[in-house]
């Protein structure tokens, strides 16, 4: 059965409330499917626009079979292109990351300007069109600071999340930020079974004892708003919002985003081991210290805690079917000193807690479903709303994008 066959085939006997099948988790097939449907279709979170401090500097990047390169041209501005030379092939841009005068190709040194111009090819002959060889160019967004990237050719909306995340940011100032610590792990675990994870707290008391120190155990909080919203959360919007903090509890229609700022554990102020601020010189313009985090994600790549007074984003990646890479980066005020305004171990040590702990899980979760043994079982309606949300979304996108079945003529 090919692949579009056996995703429509399980999504039509899905149990919904109910973890996925297997095959979802583990199958190659599925995972080249999402790839195709998801990760080749929708805007993905790339990084924040401060891992590019000045023209030249570049970022390499890797989705599915795609090699990528970000690049800040001389105009500043940020722009993405294929990592592959318009010669013969070769990759242009071979680190993590850099900076150069031009993009020089390492096999015959054609040279592009930073915009993907081809500037320089030599003995090309006198027919030869330099313009019709510029590098492929891919959508690429900046959003307050943080840059979005599209696969497609033709990139689905961005406006109606840009126009609803940006009031929410902007208070947080992620261009006068700077990277105080990036750190990037593997996972081995399908991709989804990382958001599965993400999107719930039933298993933050039994997994993780540093980040329970500030983070409320209340599905209110960590969950996905069901009904009402609770007295004390609405006090705590209220609050917020007339100090200038846009905080209300937003989903899109679709599901694939969420902007919501939650309050923290009482008395916690930032993700510490003491719950005291991280960092002296704070990153935005948050006029008072408990204003909580503002928890942000869209699918399929990113979650987010922007806090007082620094901020993290996760960047989550799939690198094959039981494999996902999740970079986690830690930002400061750009005048931050380390050692004076903070302290490395202090701003991070939560999060890389946590992040080893979910590895943990997500693995376990994972090896636990390739056994035969395994069936889809239920979600907690109180606990893991989110993760059906995730799941529902997950599915619902699929769908939309299997090709419609082809009857033949009678
Ligand atoms: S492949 Fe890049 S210059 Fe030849
Ligand atoms: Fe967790």
């Amino acid at each position: 059965m090919g692949a579009e066959a056996k995703a429509r085939d399980l999504l039509s006997r899905r149990k919904s409330g109910h973890s996925l099948e297997q095959a979802f988790y583990a199958d190659a097939d599925l995972y080249q499917l999402d790839l195709e449907r998801i990760f080749y279709r929708d805007w993905l979170y790339a990084m924040p626009a401060c891992s590019l401090p000045k023209p030249g500097s570049y970022v390499t990047h890797r989705v599915g079979a795609y090699g990528l390169m970000l690049v800040r041209g001389q105009d500043r501005v940020i722009r993405a292109f294929h990592n592959t030379c318009r010669h013969r092939g070769s990759i242009l841009c071979k680190g993590a990351s850099g900076h150069v005068p031009k993009l020089v190709c390492p096999y015959h040194q054609w040279t592009y300007e930073l915009d993907g111009r081809l500037l320089w090819a030599r003995d090309m002959g006198p027919d030869f069109d330099a313009s019709k060889h510029g590098l492929k160019e891919i959508h690429c967004r900046e959003l307050a600071g943080l840059v979005y990237i599209c696969l497609a050719a033709q990139a689905p909306d961005f406006e109606a999340f840009a126009g609803q995340a940006a009031p929410y940011l902007a208070p947080h100032d992620l261009t006068n930020a700077k990277i105080a610590h990036q750190s990037t792990i593997i996972e081995e675990g399908n991709w989804k079974l990382v958001w599965e994870n993400n999107r719930e707290c039933y298993h933050c008391g039994g997994n993780h004892p540093a980040l329970c120190r500030t983070f409320p155990d209340d599905p209110a909080i960590t969950g996905i708003e069901g009904g009402a919203t609770p007295p004390h959360l609405m006090a705590h919007f209220d609050r917020c919002e007339t100090a200038g903090l846009p905080s209300r509890f937003h989903l899109a229609e679709s599901g694939q985003y969420r902007l919501a700022r939650m309050p923290l554990k009482v008395g916690a102020k930032s993700y510490t081991m003491s719950g005291d601020i991280a960092v002296r010189r704070w990153l935005g313009r948050v006029p008072f210290d408990d204003a909580g985090s503002l928890l942000k994600f869209h699918y399929p790549t990113t979650w987010n805690h922007f806090l007082p007074d620094h901020s993290i984003t996760f960047r989550v990646t799939p690198v094959g079917p039981q494999q996902t890479e999740v970079q986690t980066t830690w930002l400061v005020n750009k005048d931050a000193v380390e050692g004076v305004d903070y302290d490395l171990k202090g701003l991070t040590e939560v999060w890389e807690a946590t992040n080893d702990e979910d590895r943990r899980v997500v693995e376990d979760n994972q090896q636990g479903i390739n056994s035969p043994a395994y069936e889809p079982g239920p979600y907690s309606g109180l606990q893991e709303a989110g993760v059906s949300q995730f799941v529902d979304w997950y599915c619902d996108t699929l769908a939309s994008r299997l090709d419609p079945i082809r009857v033949a003529a009678e």
